[in-house]
């Protein structure tokens, strides 16, 4: 009997039916090409992000104040890499590997966070980092355990329960030293003054100036949008600072009669220039990025020899 294949309008109505239906999509799924390609841009510098974000901390290790922070910032930078390879391995399902993952990555034609381009000046910035950097990472990544592209979703559910304990070992952090000297209290404001925004640049441009959101809505890639999850995240965090004594870094900063606050706009040309590679630290992350693993080839060659014998 004669197989008649499907029609490409065929598959695509199947597609969205499942995509209507919250069925996730599966690698071995058809799905149409701009949905496989927005995927493996956003999962491969999601993974970027991961790996790079590892550098702005592991500057701190050898200089935390205690054994105790030393082991727990060694915690979760470790657990940053693992992220990196989960989304790595996320990304590979559609087709590309992690080699051309990491080579785009090399000749500037991939991006990571923005946030990472921007200098870690003492241990107030680990706290900074863990709070909001890693705060923001949440509120976007809880939102993306609901994506439409079944091994980008189970890596989200993973990451997120590690994610939580990053954002607390950070506020702990900012915490302490509002409750220490007049020196550390000053240390934690500062490091607020400078993580506060580029943390809210996490969340990428507006809606209306976004790329890729109308696709990414429309088969939901992405669940909300760059400005709702930003929203959701400056709502959450403003009482947390109030809470502990720090002041949020906004002149616009105003409490509502329902317990929200106005706030102020980003400063989108900062923004886009740290994007477009002209940040405080771009070519030193990249640069540090091309020799760690240039150094780490001998590492993966030996244990892909290994595998080969088992
Ligand atoms: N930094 C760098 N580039 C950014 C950016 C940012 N903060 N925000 C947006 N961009 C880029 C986009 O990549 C896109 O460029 P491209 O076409 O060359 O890829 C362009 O600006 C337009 O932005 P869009 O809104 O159209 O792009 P997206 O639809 O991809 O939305 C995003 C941007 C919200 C970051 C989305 O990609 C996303 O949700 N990514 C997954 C989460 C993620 O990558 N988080 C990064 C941090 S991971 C982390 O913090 C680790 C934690 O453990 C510390």
């Amino acid at each position: 009997m004669e197989i008649i294949a499907p029609t490409t309008e065929q598959l695509i109505q199947e597609f969205e039916l499942k995509i209507a239906s919250d069925t996730k999509i599966e690698a071995r799924d058809w799905m149409p090409d701009a949905y496989r390609e927005n995927l493996i841009r956003q999962i491969s510098q999601h993974a970027h992000s991961e790996v790079i974000g590892m550098q702005p901390e592991g500057n701190w290790i050898t200089r935390a104040p205690s054994l105790r922070s030393k082991k727990i910032l060694l915690a979760k930078i470790q657990d940053e890499g693992g992220h990196g390879l989960y989304l790595y391995s996320a990304a590979e399902t559609l087709g590309m590997s992690r080699e051309e993952f990491i080579a785009l990555l090399h000749a500037g034609k991939a991006k990571y966070a923005s946030v990472f381009n921007y200098p870690a000046l003492n241990w107030a910035d680990m706290g900074a980092i863990g709070w909001l950097v890693d705060g923001a990472a949440i509120t976007n990544q809880v939102s993306l355990q609901r994506t439409s592209y079944g091994p980008y979703a189970r890596a989200m559910v993973r990451i997120c329960k590690e994610e939580s304990f990053h954002q607390r070992q950070g506020y702990e952090i900012m915490w302490r030293m509002m409750e220490g000297t007049e020196d550390q209290r000053t240390m934690a404001q500062d490091a607020l003054n400078r993580w506060w925004w580029p943390a809210l640049m996490m969340f990428g441009p507006h809606d209306s100036d976004s790329t890729h959101s109308s696709l990414a809505l429309k088969w939901k890639i992405k669940r909300e949008s760059n400005d709702q999850l930003r929203e959701k995240f400056i709502q959450k965090t403003i009482p947390q600072a109030e809470l502990i004594g720090l002041n949020i870094p906004d002149p616009a900063l105003k409490l509502q009669p329902d317990g929200t606050y106005l706030h102020g706009e980003i400063n989108w040309e900062e923004f886009w220039a740290v994007v477009g590679g002209n940040g405080p630290c771009n070519q030193q992350r990249l640069d540090h990025h091309i020799k760690a693993h240039a150094d780490g080839k001998w590492v993966r060659e030996t244990a892909y020899a290994a595998s080969l014998k088992h």
